[in-house]
C-alpha cells in the first residue's frame, strides 16, 4: 500500500507548499502568533472595478482562496496557536464593510477578535466612490483573553504609516510594524507562522527578532 509522504516542513526558510497541508502538519499549540493574509477576491469580484487590466495582473494571476479554504486555515490556526497566543488577519475593505472576515471563524472555539490595527499604505489605490488607501488587521486571541503579560507593548499606536516594499510582493506589507506585532506578543526563539507568506516579510521580521519563522507560499 502507498504511504502518504509526509512534507518536511522547514524553518527560517521559504518554502512551496499548501499553508493548509503545512498547518496540519504542524503541532497542537506550537505557534505563539499567526499571521493570515489570505488572497481572497471577494471584493474585487462585489464591487466589479474591472480592474483586471495590465496594471494588476501580478494580482489576477496569485492562487486565490474562497470562504471554505480561508475558514478550513483558520479551525487549524486555532488548533495550532498556544493558549492566549494571537491570530493577526489581514482584510481589506470590502472584508471589513461586509463582516465577510467574520464567517471565516469557527462557530465554536475559543477564538476571540478583540482589537484592529489600520495600515495607512501612503498610496492611493482605486475605489467606486473613495479612493483606497487603507487595509486593516483584526487582532484575534485564543482564549483564554489575557493581555497582562502577553501583550508587552502597550505604546502601539492603531493607525500605522509605512510603504511597503511592493517589489518583494504585490500585497507585501510593512516589515517594521511585523516585527512590532511580533515583539509584542512572543519571546525568542517562539514559533511565529504564516501559512500564505507571499513575499515573506514575516520570515524577514522573525530574523530581525530572533523567532523562529515557519511558513510557505502555493508559488
Ligand atoms: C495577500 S498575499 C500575502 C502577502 C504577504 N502577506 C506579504 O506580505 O507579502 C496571499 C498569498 O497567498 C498565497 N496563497 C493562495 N492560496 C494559498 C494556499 N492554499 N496556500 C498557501 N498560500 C496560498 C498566494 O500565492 C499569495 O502570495
Amino acid at each position: 500500500m502507498l504511504q502518504k509522504t509526509q512534507p518536511q516542513i522547514r524553518r527560517n526558510a521559504r518554502q512551496v507548499m499548501d499553508g493548509l497541508d503545512l498547518l496540519r502538519e504542524l503541532g497542537t499549540r506550537c505557534a505563539s502568533a499567526v499571521f493570515l493574509d489570505p488572497q481572497y477576491r471577494q471584493g474585487l469580484d462585489a464591487l466589479d472595478y474591472g480592474n483586471e487590466g495590465e496594471r494588476q495582473s501580478g494580482r489576477a494571476e496569485l492562487p486565490q482562496m474562497n470562504d471554505a479554504q480561508i475558514a478550513a486555515f483558520i479551525v487549524e490556526i486555532q488548533r495550532v496557536l498556544r493558549s492566549s497566543a494571537h491570530l493577526f488577519l489581514w482584510v481589506d475593505k470590502y472584508a471589513l464593510v461586509s463582516a465577510s472576515w467574520q464567517r471565516w471563524m469557527p462557530e465554536i472555539g475559543p477564538l476571540s477578535p478583540l482589537d484592529a490595527f489600520i495600515w495607512d499604505k501612503e498610496r492611493i489605490g482605486m475605489g467606486r466612490r473613495s479612493r483606497s488607501r487603507f487595509e486593516a488587521m483584526i487582532v484575534i486571541q485564543k482564549g483564554p483573553r489575557r493581555a497582562e503579560g502577553i501583550w508587552k507593548n502597550r505604546s502601539l499606536p492603531d493607525v500605522v504609516r509605512a510603504k511597503a516594499n511592493r517589489t518583494r510582493h504585490p500585497h507585501a506589507k510593512p516589515i517594521p510594524f511585523l516585527q512590532s506585532l511580533i515583539e509584542c506578543v512572543t519571546e525568542p526563539g517562539d514559533i511565529v507562522v504564516d501559512p500564505c507568506a507571499g513575499g515573506y516579510g514575516v520570515l524577514d521580521a522573525c530574523k530581525a527578532s530572533s523567532r523562529t519563522f515557519i511558513g510557505c507560499d502555493l508559488i
